[in-house]
């Protein structure tokens, strides 16, 4: 049996990706490897968000060059792709860079795979960044149930894909392209198949997830709420989340749904980028701090328990100290559970990057030290908030030690536990007994009647 290896960079949707495309590759005859060196075929399947990102992947082929030199010489032909949003922006410009690469494939038409490997026999440096009007979805076989549940208890899928708020910083419109929403049966029918395989919660994923409008099995449009609404009437399936959205986007059906469904969890991923309205503007995010505040009140009155989390960028072209303390005011007001938070980084292409007041790469990093210093003080609140409390947890892998198991709250914090007798995909109570910097530890919490795999 011939061999892949996908490395996977940056998002989520990558990471779902990364898994469509070893699944596209099973009837050609390929196995995965988590051995980079014991690959026919190696994919990096990359991230275009940021500078560091982006670089990475040049690194990573120099490492590949000697490792296909090296079998060579042992009479083994090796095959490169890139794959993702690098791939995208670049197209032929990384066969010029890097030799050694054989495909180059966008993230839209990954599907397509098995072809342009046989046509890459033929011919060496095989670009395909196109857009093609058919849905890649369709086109991809999918993993057998033992495959699926190999993969965990937890899976992610895609039900949006591409951008169409342009924020001024942001490469994803150009690399993933406009807006598109699967149809709600071809969603409906790939949880099924996820629940059937023993999978307990799924994460819908996309760029601008709460943007979500598919068609519905009657015709008409539906939104995320509503998705939702039908997702959890799936048996099986025990938890469902959803990441990324925007704070245009947070409609009232949506907000509903996490006062209503007790199988949608009590977390919600609302990048907010900045809390001066002057760089709001200039990032043409489309909303101020105080719309992002009330959004924040209303998804706390339907739910009061829930989990915040964020994005964050500092040093965006002209941003001062005053609007800086403006960013430092909102996360105050707000107190996130958890944060991302990154240095401006202009992008090729993207009008901020054109813009002419820069802010000097040491203030960026001054102030994102002192930005991630309250974020994390604020997590770590957090945390400690949730010590003693009861809560469910899904166990979703072995622990550190000896019946252990680990397993994340609902509120997506890791949880180990002593758990003799109990499965991974249970959901069971945990009492929460102590808070590390980046775990949980509890103990089940014993009732009467048996509490394991409780939906
Ligand atoms: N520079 C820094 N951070 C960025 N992000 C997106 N584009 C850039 C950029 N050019 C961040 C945003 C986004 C997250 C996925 O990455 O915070 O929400
Ligand atoms: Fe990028 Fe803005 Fe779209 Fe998010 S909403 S993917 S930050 S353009």
């Amino acid at each position: 049996m011939k061999k892949v290896f996908v490395k996977s960079y940056g998002c989520q949707m990558n990471a779902y990706d990364a898994e469509r495309m070893a699944d596209a590759l099973a009837p050609e005859g390929f196995g995965e490897t988590t051995a980079m060196d014991e690959a026919d075929l190696i994919i990096l399947n990359t991230c275009h968000i940021r500078e560091k990102a982006a670089e990475k992947v040049y690194s990573e082929l120099g490492r590949v060059r000697a490792l296909k030199r090296e079998r060579e010489r042992d009479g083994r032909a090796t095959t490169v792709v890139v794959a993702g949003c690098v791939a995208q922006a670049e197209g032929q410009e990384i066969i010029r860079r890097a030799p050694v690469v054989d495909v180059v494939v966008g993230p839209q038409s990954y599907h397509r795979l098995p072809e342009l490997l046989h046509r890459a026999e033929a011919r060496r440096g095989v670009v395909n960044t196109e857009f093609p009007v058919e849905d890649k979805f369709g086109h991809l076989p999918a993993a057998s149930p033992a495959k699926t549940r190999s993969r965990g208890v937890s899976a992610f899928l895609t039900v949006q894909e591409g951008c169409d708020k342009f924020c001024t910083f942001c490469v994803v419109p150009y690399t993933r392209g406009a807006e598109a929403s699967r149809l709600v049966v071809r969603i409906v029918e790939e949880a099924k198949r996820l629940a059937d395989a023993g999978v307990r919660e799924i994460t819908l994923i996309g760029q601008n997830v709460n943007a979500y409008h598919g068609e519905g099995p009657d015709g008409t449009t539906w939104s995320l709420g509503r998705l939702l609404h039908r997702l959890a009437e799936i048996p099986g399936l025990a938890r469902l989340r959803y990441t990324t959205s925007h704070p245009r986007d947070m409609d009232d059906a949506l907000i509903a749904a996490h006062r209503d469904l007790p199988a949608l969890m009590p977390y919600l991923h609302l990048p907010v980028q900045a809390g001066s309205d002057r760089i709001l503007a200039a990032m043409n995010r489309r909303h101020t701090a105080d719309t992002y505040r009330r959004i924040i009140d209303k998804v706390r009155a339907a739910c009061p328990d829930i989990a915040l989390s964020s994005d964050f960028i500092v040093g965006f072209p002209g941003e001062t100290d005053a609007d800086f303390l403006d960013t430092m005011s909102l996360i105050e007001d707000v107190r996130f559970a958890s944060a991302f938070s990154f240095k401006y980084s202009p992008r090729p292409g993207t009008p901020a990057a054109e813009l002419e007041d820069q802010v000097p790469e040491e203030t960026k990093a001054e102030r994102l030290a002192r930005l991630q210093k309250r974020l994390e003080a604020h997590r770590q609140a957090f945390n400690r908030g949730t010590v003693g409390r009861t809560v469910d947890v899904l166990l979703e892998k072995p622990g550190r030690h000896p019946g252990q198991l680990a397993g994340k709250s609902p509120y997506l914090q890791a949880v180990h536990l002593q758990a003799e007798g109990l499965s991974v995909g249970d959901v069971v109570p945990v009492r929460i007994t102590g808070a590390g910097t980046n775990s949980l530890s509890g103990e089940i919490e014993r009732m009467t009647a048996p509490a394991s795999a409780a939906a």
